[in-house]
């Protein structure tokens, strides 16, 4: 029977994860978590599906080694291929993806019916995004665009300013053009690394667009999953919260980690694992 003091396990492919561990904390702050990030094999975008299934039982392996009573799928691209496989390979740990939660609140979020997914391009082109949508709502119209110049803007830490305002126009312009009617009313961001470069994205779009970012709504399938089945921690530990884990440079991961996170890490925060 796993036991509620135990922490919370959360990968991703690097940092970007750390929007969705900064939800996870703020919606629940009596938790521990335990956040590995794959750095030393990011990105996981451009990579086959099979690839990434391997890396992520890889890493999720790592997690559950080390006693996690619940395992978070932070990269939409991993969610997108690997949620089943690790459920099934860890069975019975509950094993939550972003996919599915993100999905949910698109769905809910939209008016026109007309939705544009942004993420990776192997979050893109293997359509799960797509399929979660259209089983909860099957007229809406989807398009979707692969956006990576976008992951390498956020690890570079340019998130504001006329570089990203131009790229995120050249991938962007034509999916938000067309009769208001017919035109995208909702962006998901199916990607890690985009929920940092929202103020230039929604300068992009416009106020008429809403965006979906899966960080909370994940945070919230995570919070019902631990109430559920009686794995919620009652009282805050307060002596190690959060514990960082890399599977390379840590100075790199707490520099870059520090933009997603919201608050600055230091080299020494962040433990080196080989996997
Ligand atoms: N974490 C990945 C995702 O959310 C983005 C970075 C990568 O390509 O590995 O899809």
């Amino acid at each position: 029977m796993p036991d509620p003091l135990s922490p919370i396990g959360v990968f991703d492919s690097g940092v970007g994860g750390l929007t969705v561990l900064a939800a996870l904390r703020e919606r629940l702050p009596n938790e521990r978590f335990l956040y590995l990030g794959d750095t030393a094999r990011l990105p996981y975008g451009s990579k086959s599906p099979d690839t990434v299934r391997r890396y992520a039982r890889q890493a999720a392996g790592k997690l559950v080694e080390r006693g996690v009573k619940l395992l978070v799928i932070a990269c939409n691209t991993a969610s997108a291929v690997a949620v089943d496989d690790l459920a099934q390979a860890f069975a019975p740990l509950p094993v939550i993806g972003v996919v599915e939660p993100g999905a949910a609140a698109a769905c809910a979020a939209t008016r026109s019916g007309h939705v544009l997914i942004t993420g990776t391009e192997g979050t893109v082109s293997g359509g799960a995004y797509q399929r979660a949508m259209l089983a909860r709502r099957p007229n809406l119209k989807i398009d979707a665009v692969a956006c990576p110049m976008f992951v390498a803007l956020a690890e570079e830490g340019w998130i504001d300013g006329p570089i990203p305002e131009a790229v995120a126009r050249r991938y962007l312009e034509l999916e938000l053009a067309g009769p208001e009617r017919t035109r995208v009313d909702t962006v998901v961001l199916g990607c890690t690394h985009f929920p940092v470069l929202r103020s230039v994205l929604e300068r992009v779009c416009g106020p008429t667009v809403t965006f979906v970012d899966s960080a909370q709504t994940t945070a919230a399938v995570v919070a019902d999953v631990l109430t559920r089945q009686r794995l919620a921690s009652s009282t805050p530990d307060p002596s190690n919260p959060v514990q960082l884990l890399a599977t390379d440079a840590p100075a790199r991961f707490a520099r870059v980690g520090s933009v997603f996170l919201g608050h600055p890490l230091t080299p020494t925060e962040v433990e080196l694992l080989d996997l």
